[in-house]
C-alpha cells in the first residue's frame, strides 16, 4: 500500500467489517478477466479464490514471454495468494499481456504488484506501464511497502488489449496479477477513454459485494457523524454500487450547514473527476427536505439537490476540474429552504490520464498477428502494439507516421527475411492493405507465388528472393509490375521467360508501354512548352518585390505593413492584377467581414480567394492593416493562410488560399456552394474533425501566438473547408492582439455576430479568450443540432435556449441533427454536448479553456472510432437522469 495517495475509492462507513460476504449478487462473473501471473504450470489452473470466490487463471496463455518467480516465503503469510508468484522480464524492453475485450466496453483495468525479494536482492524495481500505445505511468515499488496495485478505467478500442511493463532503466519490470472488469456502458461517462489513477487498500475483498469488482476502503474524518438504514437500497442503476456503501452516509457533526470534503491530487496539473453517490436513509416526513447545493472547488457541479429515499442515485461534474495548491474541495452546502443537513454516501475520486495516442488499425493488427502465428515469428519485440509508440517499432516492420496522435497507424512496411519462414506465403498478407514494401526473401517458402499479391494496390516492392518458391509468376502480378511494382524473384535476372519474352501472347503489353511512353514523353513536351509560355507572359505582369536584406525584423512598426516582410514571403499585387485574377470580380464566394470574397486564378496553377475592402466602410482601413499584421505573424495549418495582398490607393485586397469546400454553415445546411451543386450530409466524424480543427486553430491564436489573440468573430460561416474537409479558420478583420498580464482586457468597440456573442463580452465590452470559447460553443452546438442560432420562429429562440431545453426533456435523438439519421455513437455525441453547453455558459469563469476542449474533442472523436456504433447505450432517460440538469434559465445568454 501507498500512504501519500490521497485519491481513494471510498465509502462513508464506519466499520470495515462489514465487508463481510453477503450474498452473491453477480457470481457468474461475466467478462471478468483474473490473472494469477507467473502461476507454475504445476499447480491447478484456473482455482477460485477462497475469500472472493474469483476464478483465477495461469497468465501463460496470455504473454508469450518472461520468467516465473517466487517471492520470499517468509514473507507470504501478508500476502494474498496472487502475490506468492510473479512474473518478471529480463529480456526486452516491452513485455505485453495480450487479452480479449470487447471493443467499446469500459474496463475497470487493475494490475498488482508484490516484489517479496524474488530475486533475492532487495532491490525494489522501478519500470513503466502501458495500456495499449499509451503510457500509464511509471511505478516505483520502492514507493509502497511490500505489494501494491494500480487502477485506471479504459474503453476499449478494439477487441484486443496490450497491457504492458516497459524497462525504464536498468530494473526488471514484475507482475503478479492482471484484472479486468468490465463496467456498465452508461456508469463512468466523463472518463471514457482516460482513466482514473487511484491507490487502494489492497487485501481488502471487493467482490462478490460489488458487482463490478469496485475495491471499497471505509473513510470516516472527525467531524462527521453517521446515519444509516437497516433497509434495502435500490440499486438498479447502472453504477450497482454494494448495499454497505449506501446504507451508511456522512452528514456534519455538529450541526454545521456545509458538508466538507478534501481530496489531494498528486500534482496541481491533475485533472480530477468526483462520482458523488447517494441515497436517503432517513424518512423525511412531508414537512421535511434535505436538500443542498453541491459544489467542487466553488464550481457548481448541482444544485439543489435531494437524495431520493433508498434509491441509489451519482453525481458527478462534467468537466474535469484542476485542483491548484493540490486540494480539492467538495462543499455540499444546505440549501435555506432544507430542514435537513447534507449527506454522502459514497465518493470515488479519479485523476485523469491522457490516452491520446490511437492504437494501429484494427485489420492490420489483426493481419500482422496472424501472421506472426503462421510463421510462429519470435522476435521479443513483436508484442503490443506493431505501430506505436514508435520507439516499440516491432522490428522489421514501418508504419505511416503522423504528426497527430488521433490519426491511426497503418502498416506500410514488413521485412520478414532472413527469419527462417517455412510454408507457403501467408494469405493474411493480403489483408495489410497499405503495405507498401514486403521483403520475404532468403527464406524456405514454398508453393507457387499468390494471385493476391498482385491485388495489393499500395505495394511498390516485393523482394521473394532466396526462396523455393515453384511455378510461374501469375501474369496479373506481371501486369504491375509494368505499372511500376519493382518484383524481385528468383532465376529472373538470367531468365528469358522475364517479362513474357518467350510468350509470344505477352508481347503485346509491351509493346503497348511503348506506345503509352512516347505518348508520355510527346504530353511532356507539351507541358513544359506550355508552362514556358505562361511564365513568360506571367513575368510581364506580376511585380517582384525587391527583398532588403538590409531592413531588420525589428523594424516591422505595429502600426504599418511591412513590406520587406510580405515581399520576402507574399507577393503584393497590383490593382489591375487583382481585377486580372478574378476576371474582374466575376465569380462572388460570400461575404466576409468588410467585404466580398471573390473566386479567383494565380496564372492558372493556384485558385485563390480574394477579399476585397468595401469602400463604404469606414473602419475598414484599419481593420484591414490589421488583419494584414495579424496574417503576417500567424501561420497555423488550421488558420486561413495569405498568399498575398493588394494596397494601392483606395484598393484594398487581401488574398488567401482558396478553400474548395466553402465554409461549414453551407455544409450543415445543405445550401449548395456556388458550382459544387447539390452537398452531401457531413457524418459525424467528419464535423468531430472539423471541430478539432477549428478548435486547433483558435487555440493556436489564443495561446500559441506572442501576445495572444481574440479572434472576436467566430462562427460557422468563418469556418472554411478544404478539398479533404480539414478545416482552417478564417476572417481575421476583427481580430485584436492584446498584452497578456498588464493590460489583459482591451475594450474595443463591441463587434461580432448576433447569436455567437458573448453575453458577458457583450454586457461589458470586455475582450478575452473566453469570448471565442463561447462562440465556439455555438458552432459546436450548430454542428450537433444544426438548428439554426437564432430562430425566432422557435418557442426557445436562441440555439443554447433551444438545447437546454431539449436536454432536459432528455431525449439527445430530438437534438441530434436529423439529416444525420442516429449514425453516430451517442457516447460520443453527449460528451460533445457537453463541451458544448460549458463553452456557452453565459459566465465566462466557467467555460473551458480551447486546450480543454481540444482534449474533450478528441475524446469524443476516439469513443466515435473505438466504439461499435451502438447507438441505443445512452438513449435510455435512466442515463439521463443521474447527473444531467441543464437549467434553461442558467444557460440563456441575458443579453442580445
Ligand atoms: C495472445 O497470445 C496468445 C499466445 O501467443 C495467442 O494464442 C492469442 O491468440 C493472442 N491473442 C490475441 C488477441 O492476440
Ligand atoms: C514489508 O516487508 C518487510 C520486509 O521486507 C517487513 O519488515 C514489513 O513488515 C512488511 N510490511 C508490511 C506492511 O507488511
Ligand atoms: C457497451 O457497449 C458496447 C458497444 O458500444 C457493447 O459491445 C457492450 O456489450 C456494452 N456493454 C454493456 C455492459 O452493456
Ligand atoms: C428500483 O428503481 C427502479 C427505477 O430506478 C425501478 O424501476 C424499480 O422498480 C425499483 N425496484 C424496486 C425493487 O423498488
Ligand atoms: C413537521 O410536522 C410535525 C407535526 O406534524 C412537527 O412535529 C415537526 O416539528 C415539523 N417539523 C418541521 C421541521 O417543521
Ligand atoms: C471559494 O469562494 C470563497 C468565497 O467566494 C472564497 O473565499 C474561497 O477562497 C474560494 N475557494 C476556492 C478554492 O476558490
Ligand atoms: C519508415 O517510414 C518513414 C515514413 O513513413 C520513413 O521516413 C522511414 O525512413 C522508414 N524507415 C524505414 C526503416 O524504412
Ligand atoms: C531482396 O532480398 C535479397 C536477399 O535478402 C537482398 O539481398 C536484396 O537486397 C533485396 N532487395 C531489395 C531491393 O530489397
Ligand atoms: C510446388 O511445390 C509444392 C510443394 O512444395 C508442390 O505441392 C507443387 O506440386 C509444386 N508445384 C509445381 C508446379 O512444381
Amino acid at each position: 500500500m501507498e500512504s501519500s495517495h490521497a485519491l481513494l475509492l471510498i465509502a462513508l462507513i464506519a466499520t470495515s467489517a462489514i465487508f463481510h460476504l453477503v450474498q452473491a449478487q453477480d457470481p457468474d462473473q461475466e467478462g471478468f478477466i483474473s490473472l494469477d501471473c507467473g502461476l507454475p504450470p504445476t499447480d491447478p489452473s484456473p482455482y477460485i479464490e477462497p475469500i472472493t470466490r474469483l476464478k483465477f487463471t495461469s497468465d501463460s496463455n496470455f504473454i508469450q514471454s518472461g520468467q516465473i518467480g517466487r517471492t520470499d516465503t517468509t514473507l507470504q503469510a501478508q500476502f494474498p495468494k496472487q502475490h506468492t508468484t510473479l512474473r518478471y522480464f529480463p529480456d526486452g524492453l516491452r513485455n505485453c499481456y495480450n487479452l480479449t475485450v470487447k471493443k467499446g466496453t469500459n474496463y475497470l483495468i487493475r494490475a498488482r504488484f508484490g516484489y517479496g525479494n524474488y530475486d533475492g536482492l532487495n532491490s525494489f524495481p522501478k519500470f513503466d506501464l502501458y495500456v495499449g500505445p499509451n503510457f500509464w505511468m511509471t511505478l516505483d515499488l520502492k514507493r509502497y511497502e511490500n505489494f501494491s496495485w494500480e487502477e485506471i478505467t479504459h474503453i476499449a478500442r478494439s477487441d484486443s488489449l496490450d497491457i504492458c511493463l516497459v524497462k525504464n532503466g536498468e530494473s526488471i519490470p514484475l507482475i503478479s496479477a492482471l484484472e479486468l472488469r468490465p463496467l456498465p456502458n452508461n456508469s463512468y461517462i466523463t472518463t471514457a477513454g482516460l482513466g482514473p489513477r487511484l491507490t487502494l487498500d489492497c487485501g481488502k475483498s471487493r467482490y462478490p459485494d460489488d458487482a463490478y469488482d469496485r475495491a471499497w476502503i471505509s473513510y470516516f474524518q472527525d467531524d462527521w457523524k453517521q446515519i444509516s438504514t437497516g433497509l434495502t437500497v435500490n440499486t438498479s442503476d447502472s453504477f450497482r454500487l454494494p448495499q454497505a456503501a449506501l446504507k451508511t452516509a456522512g452528514i456534519p457533526a455538529f450541526g454545521s450547514s456545509t458538508f466538507v470534503d478534501k481530496e489531494y491530487p498528486d500534482s496541481s496539473q491533475d485533472r480530477v473527476y468526483m462520482y458523488l453517490h447517494f441515497s436517503e436513509v432517513q424518512v423525511l416526513a412531508a414537512n421535511e427536505t434535505r436538500e443542498f447545493d453541491i459544489s467542487f472547488n466553488n464550481d457548481s457541479v448541482i444544485q439543489s439537490y435531494k437524495p431520493v429515499y433508498l434509491q441509489s442515485k451519482t453525481v458527478y461534474n462534467k468537466l474535469p476540474v484542476i485542483c491548484e495548491d493540490k486540494e480539492c474541495v467538495l462543499s455540499l452546502k444546505k440549501t435555506p429552504k432544507s430542514t435537513h443537513p447534507p449527506m454522502l454516501n459514497a465518493i470515488e475520486v479519479f485523476t485523469v490520464t491522457e490516452f491520446l495516442q490511437s492504437e494501429t488499425f484494427e485489420s492490420d493488427v489483426i493481419a500482422i498477428k496472424n501472421i506472426r502465428a503462421t510463421y510462429g515469428v519470435k522476435r521479443i519485440s513483436w508484442q503490443g502494439d506493431p505501430c506505436v509508440p514508435r520507439k516499440f517499432l516491432w522490428e522489421g516492420l514501418n508504419c505511416t507516421e503522423s504528426t497527430d496522435t488521433y490519426t491511426v497507424p497503418r502498416i506500410t512496411s514488413l521485412d520478414l527475411s532472413s527469419s527462417g519462414l517455412t510454408g507457403t506465403i501467408a494469405a493474411e498478407i493480403f489483408h495489410l492493405t497499405n503495405l507498401v514494401k514486403l521483403d520475404l526473401s532468403n527464406n524456405k517458402l514454398v508453393g507457387g507465388v499468390p494471385e493476391f499479391l498482385a491485388n495489393m494496390k499500395s505495394l511498390v516492392l516485393l523482394n521473394l528472393t532466396k526462396n523455393d518458391l515453384n511455378g510461374s509468376i501469375p501474369q496479373a502480378l506481371r501486369d504491375r509490375e509494368k505499372k511500376g511494382l519493382r518484383l524481385l524473384v528468383d532465376g529472373d535476372e538470367n531468365n528469358p521467360c522475364r517479362a513474357g519474352a518467350c510468350d509470344p501472347k505477352k508481347k503485346f503489353p509491351v509493346l503497348i508501354v511503348a506506345l503509352v511512353a512516347s505518348a508520355v514523353v510527346v504530353a511532356l513536351v507539351a507541358l513544359a512548352l506550355f508552362f514556358v509560355f505562361r511564365k513568360k507572359k506571367a513575368s510581364n505582369h506580376v511585380e517582384a518585390i525587391p527583398r532588403s536584406p538590409t531592413t531588420p525584423l525589428a523594424n516591422v512598426a505595429s502600426n504599418g505593413i511591412s513590406e520587406t516582410l510580405i515581399g520576402t514571403k507574399r507577393k503584393k499585387f497590383t490593382y489591375s492584377e487583382v481585377i486580372k485574377m478574378t476576371n474582374n470580380f466575376q465569380r462572388a464566394l460570400g461575404e466576409g467581414g468588410f467585404g466580398t470574397v471573390y473566386h479567383g486564378d494565380l496564372d492558372g496553377s493556384q485558385q485563390v480567394a480574394v477579399k476585397l475592402l468595401s469602400q463604404s466602410s469606414t473602419q475598414g482601413y484599419k481593420e484591414f492593416k490589421a488583419e494584414v499584421e495579424l496574417l503576417l505573424r500567424v501561420h497555423h495549418i488550421n488558420l486561413v493562410n495569405l498568399v498575398g495582398y493588394c494596397d494601392e490607393g483606395d484598393h484594398l485586397a487581401l488574398i488567401y488560399e482558396y478553400m474548395s469546400n466553402g465554409d461549414l454553415k453551407h455544409h450543415l445546411s445543405g445550401e449548395a456552394w456556388p458550382g459544387k451543386g447539390k452537398i452531401s450530409v457531413l457524418s459525424w466524424n467528419t464535423r468531430l474533425r472539423i471541430a478539432i480543427d477549428a478548435a486547433l486553430g483558435l487555440e493556436y491564436l489564443h495561446i500559441g501566438c506572442r501576445p495572444s489573440m481574440v479572434h472576436r468573430d467566430v462562427k460557422s460561416t468563418n469556418i472554411l473547408l478544404d478539398e479533404k474537409f480539414s478545416a482552417k479558420i478564417a476572417d481575421f478583420g476583427l481580430s485584436r492582439s492584446f498584452q497578456v498580464g498588464g493590460e489583459s482586457h482591451v475594450s474595443t468597440v463591441v463587434a461580432g455576430t448576433p447569436g455567437y456573442l458573448d453575453p458577458e463580452y457583450y454586457k461589458t465590452g470586455r475582450l478575452a479568450e473566453m469570448s471565442d470559447v463561447y462562440s465556439f460553443g455555438i458552432v459546436l452546438l450548430e454542428i450537433i443540432t444544426n438548428q439554426r442560432v437564432i430562430d425566432q420562429t422557435r418557442e426557445k429562440s436562441h440555439i443554447t435556449e433551444w438545447t437546454a431545453f431539449m436536454l432536459n426533456r432528455g431525449d439527445i435523438t430530438r437534438i441530434m441533427d436529423p439529416n444525420l439519421q442516429g449514425d453516430y455513437n451517442s457516447r460520443s455525441v453527449w460528451r460533445a454536448l457537453e463541451v458544448a453547453m460549458l463553452c456557452a455558459n453565459p459566465m465566462s469563469e466557467k467555460r473551458p479553456s480551447m486546450s480543454q476542449v481540444i482534449i474533450e474533442l478528441k475524446e469524443c472523436f476516439r469513443s466515435e472510432n473505438s466504439g461499435n456504433s451502438n447507438n441505443q447505450d445512452m438513449n435510455s432517460q435512466n442515463s439521463l437522469e443521474q447527473s444531467m440538469s441543464f437549467d434553461t434559465k442558467v444557460a440563456t445568454p441575458s443579453a442580445r
